[in-house]
């Protein structure tokens, strides 16, 4: 039977004896390509994280340190790895590395560990931009506001990416705004 598009695989199928463990980007973006603001995203959207905290449990979570530093504090109930360059940088309930190919080792890894079929790859801009050449889907939450902020992620290039399900939102009573949870497919790559 053909998967629907938001039925994604819980346990870990293998392909000619591997493991294939997909790499997910998990973005939430405003209409105008925000998705930061003084190290914090500029709106507060409750519904969200829920959504968030079910695409991303039980996996492993790949992230820049300043993401990292404006959480607070590790995510429960998933590994929590974060690339820096500084090599000294240390934090309780963190996994530390210092290059995308470490934390792309160490998630595959932990992957393989939870039996995951993913890395959920959670931000900021930067960590985005050079894990989207390698992702297979995204997961993004468009919001549907427009604030200022000083971080962004470049517009989804739709010749690589195909939208395969959208589900718009009303804004709940904790959230700012209305949103569209959408995935996209990496189309078929050109040999
Ligand atoms: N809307 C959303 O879904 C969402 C999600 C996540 C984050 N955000 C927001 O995005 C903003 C943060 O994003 P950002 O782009 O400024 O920072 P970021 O991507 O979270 O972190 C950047 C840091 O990661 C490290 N880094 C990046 N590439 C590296 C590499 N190749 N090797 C080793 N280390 C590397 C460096 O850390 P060092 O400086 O320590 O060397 C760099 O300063 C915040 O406002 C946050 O709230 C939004």
């Amino acid at each position: 039977m053909e998967a629907r598009p938001h039925q994604w695989r819980s346990a870990l199928p293998a392909c000619e004896g591997k493991a294939v463990i997909e790499t997910v980007l998990i973005v939430a973006v405003a209409e105008n390509g925000v998705i930061g603001a003084d190290g914090a995203i500029p709106w507060r959207l409750k519904s969200d994280m829920q959504h968030f905290k079910a695409l991303t449990s039980g996996k492993p979570i790949v992230m820049g340190r300043k993401t990292f530093i404006s959480l607070k504090r590790p995510l429960p109930h998933r590994t929590n790895i974060v690339i820096t360059r500084d090599a000294n940088f240390r934090s309780a309930g963190a996994v530390v590395t210092t290059s995308m190919e470490a934390a792309r080792a160490v998630a595959r890894g932990d992957a393989l560990r939870r039996s995951a079929a993913e890395i959920a790859v959670i931000g900021g801009a930067e960590i985005y931009a050079q894990f989207m050449d390698g992702a297979d889907r995204l997961e993004i939450t468009e919001v549907h506001a427009s604030p200022p902020g000083d971080t962004r992620l470049a517009a989804i290039d739709t010749s690589k990416w195909e939208e395969v399900a959208r589900e718009r939102h009303a804004a709940g009573p904790d959230d700012t705004a209305p949103f569209s949870y959408v995935t996209y497919r990496r189309r078929e790559r050109a040999n």
